[in-house]
């Protein structure tokens, strides 16, 4: 397949760009703007690699592209660019808005024009699970569930999605949609959970629980998820959504938990003096109580199923970060840890 992966050069993007063109054999271009969450640094593994070619280019320009996906050819779009975190969102919801939504717009409509040349030419929408709310402590999510937002992040996502389906049944644009749990793994940025945790546990700074830590999250090993992408992109039906998901519920206080258990492992620092480091600060605004998913109709229709075992997905992240310290460093100068979407900052500002 000839591929167009846009956002390839950030946590998922670079693992679906690796895996596309190492295990394969694919040809692939990366389409990103290079955003603060996005670095040639994480596509290293196929910068010389005659199957991999770079663009440099903003999804909300239209002219550059339409020329990118003309010059390119591509089978298909995998359109994976975004503004993906949600607390950046309650920061400054307008960049989501610009490139989630208007973006999103934009990337259809140059896929519109160059379907209409290309015969087979399919469109991959990845989208996340939060654009159907918050769950309480039973049921799951599937692909029927009504949509309800509740951040700018996923309201964002959630607008792109609306957009991807009515390409497709305005415009008969073969689109797909995923709609994908919490992903972790190697080259995370570490304003998310689990490399924050991890970091902060490694180097003895304070890691932070938002209010009791009782949220409960899905939690999916990226590279299934870029499996379970693949798999959609070429068997799954036109129009259709499909939610992917690790079955794999956790706490966020008992994910520190796991997180600590594997830094003392492979590092021998103590777990009491670990422990002692988790602080819970205030509640994030908004904050969704729970995510679930179902992932009966991609398991049935598509035969995709996560299979790595979290304990040991997070021992080995833990693992990448310890030896990855100085790709770590290297984000410090535009991402120092700090907390963000604090709307006690905000309400200050007025
Ligand atoms: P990320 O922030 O690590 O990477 C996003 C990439 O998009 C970066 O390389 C960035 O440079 C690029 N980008 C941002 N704005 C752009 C623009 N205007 N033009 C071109 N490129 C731009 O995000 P991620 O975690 O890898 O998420 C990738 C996709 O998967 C997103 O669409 C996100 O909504 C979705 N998703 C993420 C998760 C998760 O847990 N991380 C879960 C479900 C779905
Ligand atoms: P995050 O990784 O930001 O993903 P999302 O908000 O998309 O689910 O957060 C995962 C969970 O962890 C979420 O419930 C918020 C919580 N959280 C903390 O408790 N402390 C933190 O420092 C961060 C970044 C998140």
């Amino acid at each position: 397949m000839k591929v167009l992966v846009t956002g390839g050069a950030g946590f998922i993007g670079s693992a679906l760009v690796r895996h596309l063109v190492l295990a394969r054999g694919d040809q692939v271009c990366t389409l990103d703007k290079l955003t603060y969450s996005g670095s040639l640094t994480n596509l290293k593994a196929v910068e010389h690699h005659p199957a991999h070619q770079f663009a440099q280019v903003d999804i909300c320009d239209g002219q550059a592209v339409r020329s990118c996906i003309n010059d390119f050819a591509p089978d298909v779009v995998m359109h994976l660019a975004a503004e993906s975190h949600v607390d950046r969102s309650i920061d400054g919801p307008g960049e989501f808005i610009a490139t989630n939504v208007v973006g999103t717009y934009t990337m259809l409509e140059a896929a519109r024009e160059y379907s209409q040349q290309h015969s087979g030419f399919r469109f991959l929408h990845v989208s996340t699970d939060e654009v159907y709310g918050s769950l309480g402590r039973t049921g799951t999510f599937t692909e029927t569930t009504p949509y309800a937002p509740n951040s700018p992040y996923s309201a964002s996502k959630a607008g792109s999605d609306h957009l991807a389906r009515a390409w497709h049944e305005t415009y008969g644009l073969d689109v797909v949609i995923t709609n994908c749990s919490n992903n972790y793994g190697p080259y995370q940025f570490p304003e998310k959970l689990i490399p924050l945790v991890t970091l902060n546990a490694i180097n003895r700074r304070d890691i932070p629980v938002y209010g009791d830590g009782m949220q409960v999250r899905d939690w999916l090993y990226v590279e299934d998820h870029v499996l379970g992408l693949c798999q959609v992109v070429e068997k799954g039906r036109p129009g259709r959504t499909y939610n992917l998901g690790g079955e794999n519920e956790r706490a966020n206080i008992d994910i520190v938990q796991t997180i600590i258990d594997a830094v003392a492992l492979h590092t021998g620092q103590d777990v009491q003096q670990m422990q002692s480091l988790i602080k819970h600060v205030d509640d994030r605004p908004g904050h969704d109580r729970r995510y679930a998913i179902d992932i009966s109709r991609v398991r049935q229709e598509l035969n995709w199923q996560p299979t790595t075992d979290f304990e040991q997905g997070i021992r080995q992240t833990v693992r990448w970060y310890i030896d990855n310290q100085p790709w770590c460093e290297g984000l410090s100068e535009v991402y120092a840890g700090q907390r963000l979407g604090q709307l006690k900052q905000l309400q200050k500002g007025r």
